[in-house]
């Protein structure tokens, strides 16, 4: 089985339900207040472990009573977290409003995750044993690229889910194998709406781009070849938040696994439908078995 290394952020999720989000100065009276296991290399990690893969989780947790819940749901999903370290101070929280729609809006606080600020030498040793490293932006971007660094040297394949969207360091994209930003990130990084003109315009930096478009499908891309859209299953959404993430962990195991990317983007988008039809992030990943039922 081909190892995944995750390098990312690992949050407790603060989800106040509501039949619309607030405005700006506004208040309004939810439905329902749950507390969540999340963070966006977190709940890779988990989506990856459920699916089928060896997963090794590279972040930090902080002291308090979240970080022992964090750190606990990832190893009940079958997550590697000797490399999740424990640091004086808050955990990363994330601070979800989502609506009828299952639409949400999210504030993360860094806490423990801000502390990542280099590989360190388990780090680098796990990313050069694993067949593939899942980044997203959560952590320090130097960390983030110098992880992208270390993977490229050792021929480990490297997928980059460019969130929350930011300005790029110089260099690396270039050591990113394929880029999975939703539509309205991949707008931002390329100043684009359209996504086949963005994901030609991301095609100048990295060799594959999945731009994900919710109930619309994905859109797969790869220099040299005709972009495709595959449809997602059509279900009805409750709460979005993790989507995306679920589709990119399944998709590294399928990937992982060798299959096809048409295969794998089908296993990922059925896993991605399965997960927002239940609420919360890391609470709604399927199981493999779910998945090949789906
Ligand atoms: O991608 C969803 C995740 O984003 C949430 O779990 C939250 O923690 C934020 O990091």
């Amino acid at each position: 089985m081909t190892a995944i290394a995750v390098l990312g952020s690992t949050n407790m999720d603060l989800v106040a339900y509501v039949a619309r989000a607030p405005g700006r100065g506004e208040t309004v009276t939810g439905r329902e207040f749950r507390t969540v296991p999340g963070g966006k290399g977190a709940n890779q990690a988990v989506a990856a472990a459920r699916a089928g893969g060896d997963v090794v989780m590279i972040g930090a947790v902080g002291t308090d009573e979240y970080g022992s819940a964090l750190r606990t749901n990832l190893e009940h999903a079958g997550v590697d977290t000797e490399l999740l370290h424990t640091v004086a101070g808050p955990s990363g929280t994330a601070h979800i409003v989502v609506d009828d729609e299952g639409s949400n809006a999210i504030v993360v606080i860094p806490g423990a995750n801000g502390t990542v600020t280099s590989l360190g030498p388990g780090g680098s040793a796990a990313i050069a044993a694993a067949g593939l490293l899942l980044l997203q932006l959560e952590l320090p971007l130097p960390v983030v690229t110098e992880g992208a660094r270390t993977a490229k040297a050792r021929g480990v394949r490297t997928i980059l889910t460019p969130s929350p969207v930011q300005p790029l360091p110089a260099g690396l994209l270039d050591d990113i194998d394929l880029l999975v930003p939703n539509e309205h990130e991949a707008a931002a990084l390329t100043g684009c709406v359209d996504p086949h003109g963005a994901a030609q315009i991301l095609l100048r930096q990295v060799p594959e781009v999945v731009i994900t478009l919710g109930r619309k499908g994905c859109l797969y891309a790869a220099r040299g070849g005709e972009p495709v859209l595959f449809p997602a299953p059509e279900v009805t959404a409750v709460d979005t938040t993790g989507a995306g993430d679920t589709f990119v962990g399944t998709l590294a195991v399928a990937l992982g696994e060798g299959r096809s990317v048409p295969a794998a983007l089908a296993w990922a988008s059925s896993a991605a439908a399965l997960c927002v039809q239940r609420p919360g992030a890391s609470t709604s990943m399927p199981h493999r078995s779910e998945i090949d039922a789906a």
